[in-house]
């Protein structure tokens, strides 16, 4: 049977522990359930909960959107986190060398695993220029310099530094060698020991918000806002935003899971740990909603969507609550935080590849990393400055590079890894990972899993697709 050569297959099952590759050293990974939850849930959270959602969710009809966001999760979502981190975690390797072993000398699925690196970079190109402003806000809101109730001030005040190459370029700078310096601590020592301390200070400083927010009298006019199911809003189209919504959100399709999945305990509990992970960010997101949106409302601002909200809006609003100075320091430092998680898991892809496959240092690979980023960045940092005229097709370059990605590459990958898991791995191989090798009994879950990889989610994934690139 050919199945049987899989190496995947082919493993022994000694009890608690999941054999590595021949010829890997001792692997670092994640030491403890919590730094494992840490670590994927910092991966999830990001500049996607603090604007994309709450906005999204508001201006394409509150419940109704929610509802369709969660089916997309459920069918798409969460069926690929589990299928990338099993991958992973059974491989102990980075992307491309684990779908490698998934079907040796067969079909190129590592091809997936090269995409996924080209997408880690494009993404970083984008991300890391808006956790710039991120990053010079947080300085901004600490100094002071921010407080203007006049939202046309806070909007120049934007502009200004949009439109600055020289600060755009270095806030870029320090934004990815913060991100590179963690990185060069370890996976260990870096990923998991910083998230762990940062994801806790995260539901502080946003439970804290919340709870402010939620006294101001905009609170009915927000929920409203947020929840009040427009049924008529749900055309195809919002459909299809929630579905890549969903696929952004949970950081599928590009291997930022299977490499985390790679790091992985033997004993922790896959399907579980992605459900937690699901629900937590989830619920970063509606708390998100939940502090910004009532003091919009209160104020008399309209609700916004993306940079906009977060760079002009929000700072306009805070200036007008008692304490507005500390809020607005509180909130860009939570903002910081969550993207900070999900930079080191986007970075973390090309550096392992860089490191396993190309046989770089680890040290090397994460400063061969940072100045291709550096390189590739500087097109997006200066897509408001000097490159502001340079528009192939109607597009700047920092538009480019988030088009590419979540249109093309993205949803390409999901295919591709749930078809993998779904054809290439098959159903023994899939449900022997995800019982932990017989510890675990959940059978059942992984039969309907494996149902969902080898048809639903595919084919789902090409209609976003698709609709994402105009096709029909
Ligand atoms: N999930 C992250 C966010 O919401 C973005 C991300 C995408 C992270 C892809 C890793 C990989 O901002």
């Amino acid at each position: 049977m050919r199945a049987s050569s899989y190496q995947f297959m082919s493993k022994p099952s000694s009890p608690g522990a999941t054999s590595a590759p021949a010829n890997t050293t001792a692997r670092a990974g994640f030491t403890s359930g919590f730094g494992v939850l840490a670590a994927t849930l910092g991966s999830a959270v990001g500049l996607g909960n603090i604007w994309k959602f709450p906005s999204l969710t508001g201006a394409n009809g509150g419940a109704g959107f929610l509802l369709v966001y969660l089916l997309a999760t459920l069918l798409i979502g969460l069926p690929l986190m589990v299928a990338e981190i099993s991958i992973g975690r059974q491989a102990k390797a980075n992307p491309i060398t684990a779908l490698r072993q998934l079907s040796p000398g067969g079909a190129p699925w590592w091809l997936i695993g090269a995409a996924g690196m080209a997408a880690a970079f494009l993404i970083l190109s984008f991300y890391s220029e808006v956790v710039a402003w991120v990053f010079a806000y947080v300085a901004k809101a600490l100094s002071g310099r921010l407080l203007s109730s006049d939202p046309a001030s806070t909007q120049a005040a934007f502009s200004a530094l949009v439109a600055d190459p020289v600060q755009s370029l270095l806030w870029q700078w320090l934004v990815l060698a913060f991100i590179a310096a963690i990185l060069l601590m370890g996976v260990t020592k870096g990923i998991e020991a910083m998230t762990k301390k940062l994801m806790p200070l995260l539901f502080l400083l946003l439970l804290l918000l919340c709870g402010y927010s939620l006294t101001l009298p905009g609170t009915g006019a927000a929920l409203r806002f947020l929840f009040e199911p427009e049924w008529h809003k749900i055309t195809p189209a919002v459909v299809l935003t929630a579905m890549g919504l969903a696929f952004f959100k949970l950081s599928i399709g590009m291997g930022t899971m299977m490499t985390y999945g790679s790091y992985f305990t033997p004993e922790q509990n896959i399907p579980a740990t992605a459900t937690r992970v699901m629900l937590a960010d989830l619920s970063v997101s509606l708390l998100a909603g939940m502090a910004i949106f009532p003091a919009v409302f209160s104020f008399g601002f309209a609700p916004s969507a993306g940079p906009s909200l977060v760079f002009i809006t929000i700072p306009a609003v805070f200036a007008q609550m008692p304490g507005g100075q500390v809020l607005l320091a509180a909130f860009f430092i939570l903002t910081a935080i969550a993207a900070t998680g999900a930079m080191l898991s986007i970075m973390e892809v090309p550096v392992v590849i860089l490191h396993e496959r190309w046989g770089l240092r680890r040290s090397h690979a994460t400063i061969a990393t940072l100045v291709i980023l550096v390189l590739l960045g500087a097109g997006s940092a200066l897509s408001g400055s000097t490159l502001a005229q340079f528009t192939p097709g109607g597009r700047t370059v920092f538009d480019w590079a988030d088009y590419v990605s979540s249109n093309l590459l993205m949803p390409v990958g999901g295919i591709g890894l749930a078809l993998c898991v779904g054809w290439a791995w098959g159903r023994e191989g899939f449900a022997r990972a995800l019982s932990n090798q017989g510890q675990l009994h959940n059978g059942a879950l992984a039969g309907v899993l494996f149902v969902l990889l080898r048809w639903v989610t595919p084919a789902l994934i090409l209609v976003v697709m698709l609709k994402g690139l105009g096709v029909f």
